[in-house]
C-alpha cells in the first residue's frame, strides 16, 4: 500500500478525505498532523482524532498537533464554512483519545527519516507545518515522494479574487512549499470546484452505512457550495492517488504571490514562459466528475463499520 502522511486542518472535508485515507487498503495512513486553518489548530487536533477514534484507529494512526499560526500573517480561521467546531452536525462523544506529545514537526521528521521507502505527503491544511518542517529538517526532502497538495487555483480564488483558502492561511509557507524542489501535485480549485457532489451522491449517502450518516452530517452542516453541489475540496487529493487516470494535470511552474492583493495567489506559468520550460508542480487541470461521485459512494459503501 502506498504509505502517506496526512497534514490537515479538519474541517468537513478534511473529515471526509481522512475517511478515505483510514479505510482504503490500497493507502497505508502512517501519521496525522493538524495545523491551525478552517478552525484554531486545538480543534482541529481534537476533529482529526474524532476520525481516527471513529474507525477504532488509535492504537495505528498518531495523531500530532501543530502550528497555532501561520508564518508571518495573523491566522484568520474559515468557521463561517466550516462551523465552530469544525465538524459540526454529529455527536462523536467526549472520549476520542489524545495527540501524541511529540509536535506535528518533530512527528512529521521522525516519521519520515524512519520510512523504508519515500513516503508521500498530503497537506489537505495551510502549509505551515511543512514549511517549518523543511527549514528545520531539510534532509526529509530526500525522502518524501511527492506533495499532493490542496491549494492553490489557476482561476479566481474562494478567499480573494486571486487566492485560494490554504494558499491565502498561509502564502509563506505556501511559497516554502512550491520552492522547496520537492516534487507537488497541487489539486486546487481548478478541479475540487468542478468534482461537485450532486445532490444524487448526497442522498445515497446517508443511507450507506454508519460513516455515510456520519459524513453526510458533517456535509449537510458545510457552508461550501450551492445548488450546483458540494466541492469535496481535500477529498480530491485521495482521489488523485488512487484514480490518477481520472484527472488530467498540467506541469508547470508555479509562483506564490506573499504580498498585496495577490497574496496567496499560486500564479501557474501556464504559457512556459517565464521559467525556460522548467517546472516544479503538476497542476490539476481537469477531472471527471461523474466518475468521483461514483468512486465517492462506492469507497463509503466497502466500509465495514
Ligand atoms: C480548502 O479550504 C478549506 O476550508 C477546505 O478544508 C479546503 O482544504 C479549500 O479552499
Ligand atoms: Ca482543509
Amino acid at each position: 500500500a502506498l504509505k502517506i502522511i496526512m497534514d490537515t486542518d479538519p474541517g468537513i472535508d478534511d473529515a471526509a478525505a481522512l475517511t478515505m485515507a483510514i479505510n482504503d487498503p490500497a493507502i497505508d495512513l502512517k501519521l496525522v498532523t493538524a495545523v491551525a486553518g478552517n478552525v484554531t489548530v486545538d480543534k482541529t487536533t481534537a476533529n482529526a482524532l474524532k476520525i481516527v477514534h471513529f474507525f477504532g484507529k488509535e492504537n495505528e494512526i498518531p495523531v500530532a498537533a501543530g502550528a497555532k499560526q501561520p508564518l508571518i500573517k495573523p491566522f484568520e480561521d474559515a468557521a463561517r464554512i466550516h462551523g465552530a467546531s469544525g465538524m459540526p452536525g454529529y455527536d462523536f462523544g467526549d472520549d476520542y483519545g489524545h495527540a501524541i506529545e511529540k509536535s506535528a514537526v518533530e512527528a512529521l521528521h521522525d516519521e519520515i527519516m524512519a520510512a523504508d521507502e519515500p513516503i508521500t505527503l498530503v497537506p489537505t491544511g495551510s502549509y505551515t507545518n511543512i514549511a517549518i518542517l523543511f527549514s528545520q529538517y531539510p534532509e526529509v526532502k530526500n525522502n518524501i515522494k511527492e506533495i499532493v497538495a490542496m491549494g492553490g487555483t489557476l482561476q479566481e480564488g474562494n478567499m480573494t479574487s486571486a487566492a485560494e483558502f490554504n494558499c491565502f492561511t498561509d502564502p509563506h509557507a505556501a511559497k516554502v512549499l512550491y520552492d522547496s524542489g520537492v516534487p507537488i501535485v497541487m489539486v486546487g480549485l481548478d478541479i475540487t470546484l468542478k468534482a461537485l457532489l450532486t445532490a444524487d451522491t448526497l442522498d445515497k449517502l446517508a443511507g450507506l452505512n454508519k460513516t455515510g450518516e456520519m459524513l453526510h452530517a458533517l456535509i449537510t452542516h458545510y457552508g461550501d457550495g450551492g445548488a450546483e453541489g458540494i466541492p469535496m475540496h481535500d477529498v480530491n487529493t485521495i482521489f488523485y492517488l488512487l484514480h490518477p487516470e481520472a484527472i488530467t494535470t498540467k506541469e508547470m511552474w508555479v509562483d506564490v504571490q506573499t504580498e498585496g492583493p495577490a497574496m496567496g495567489e499560486t500564479v501557474g506559468d501556464i504559457r512556459g514562459a517565464y521559467h525556460d520550460g522548467k517546472t516544479n508542480a503538476k497542476v490539476c487541470v481537469d477531472i471527471d466528475a461523474a466518475a468521483f461521485n461514483k468512486w465517492f459512494l462506492e469507497e463509503i459503501g466497502s466500509i465495514k463499520d
